[in-house]
């Protein structure tokens, strides 16, 4: 188990995925958790401290650039002995909405916001910092799981088309699945390329699984609490994942000192190919580069 002088960063760490890797990140130091409510913020860090563990709270609207930066900055000010930052917060929506700056909202929260939190923090981390983003494989058009759930792969035309909620002809014909899709290869293509930009940090990705027991996407109710009972069963089925198991995979992969950079694993920890596109360095530094320069547009 690494030392209690260490602390780790988690957005997203009230629900799925996230919550439950901050309850076992909790094992590893001081959890700093970055999320949009903060009650359920108050309330994880009370279940963390409840059980003997450390955590603060930092509260930021990861589809605000504004916010993310202040949480960043709110971050660094603690000094705390940062190990590790795991960008894990989502969503996946069906229905059109924009962030405060205008932008598609699911590429604001999963792409843009969370590029601006890291960019933000990258100065103030040690040497050898391991960042992790949660992606997903529906990026890639060649995942057949993925397709036949229809997801088209990104649709990535330009970081300014994306926002704009504008992609490639020929996607999903699903509501929002283009946008997540496209959105969610912005975090390989952050990985991809800050692990060239920053050879002295480590970043890594990780498809964490299928887990229809979280709360990603707008369903009904009703599905929502079928689909949660029926999560443990699925995991028969490949891909398919819990939370806590994920948790410990993506733990591990935050809490390793190897010095892997620019690398992809799936739900077992394994590594794991990412599409021909966003494979493509010249993609991926473009990819990054456009989405600074929206990001540069906001100034205060
Ligand atoms: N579930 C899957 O099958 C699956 C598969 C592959 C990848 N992923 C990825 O896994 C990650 C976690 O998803 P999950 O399935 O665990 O979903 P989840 O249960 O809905 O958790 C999402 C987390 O992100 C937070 N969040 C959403 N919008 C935010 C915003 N604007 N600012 C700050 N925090 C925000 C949520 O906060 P609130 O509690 O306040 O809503 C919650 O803590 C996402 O990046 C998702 O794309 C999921």
């Amino acid at each position: 188990m690494t030392t209690s002088a260490s602390a780790w960063v988690i957005t997203g760490p009230t629900s799925g995925f996230g919550h439950a890797t901050a309850l076992e990140l909790a094992r590893h130091g001081t959890v700093v958790l970055v999320g949009r409510n903060p009650d359920k913020l108050a309330a994880v860090a009370a279940e963390i401290e409840g059980r003997g563990g450390a955590a603060v709270a930092i509260v930021a609207d990861l589809s605000d650039v504004v916010s993310s930066r202040r949480a960043a900055a709110e971050i660094t000010a603690l000094e705390l002995p940062v190990r590790g930052v795991l960008n894990n917060a989502g969503v996946m929506l069906s229905t059109p909405a924009t962030s405060k700056q205008g932008w598609e909202l699911s590429f604001a929260t999963n792409h843009l916001g969370p590029l601006a939190f890291t960019d933000a923090l990258l100065p103030s981390l040690a040497d050898g910092t391991n960042v992790v983003f949660i992606a997903s494989a529906v990026e890639d058009p060649g995942r057949i799981p993925a397709v036949r759930a229809g997801f088209r792969g990104s649709r990535f035309i330009s970081a300014q088309a994306a926002a704009r909620g504008e992609y490639t002809p020929g996607g999903s014909s699903r509501p929002g699945m283009d946008a997540y899709a496209t959105s969610k290869q912005g975090n390989l293509a952050a990985v991809f390329s800050l692990a060239r930009e920053y050879p002295r940090l480590r970043f890594r990705a990780i498809e964490p699984g299928v887990n229809p027991g979280s709360n990603l996407g707008e369903v009904p109710a009703v599905v929502r609490v079928i689909a949660k009972a029926l999560t443990p069963i699925l995991t028969v089925f490949p891909h398919f994942t819990t939370s806590k198991r994920a948790a410990r995979v993506i733990t591990r992969i935050l809490t390793d000192s190897s010095a892997a950079t620019g690398t992809y694993y799936n739900e077992d920890g394994k590594p794991m190919a990412a599409s021909t596109q966003v494979s493509d360095v010249a993609f991926c530094d473009r990819y990054i580069a456009e989405s600074r320069e929206l990001l540069a547009t906001v100034t205060s």
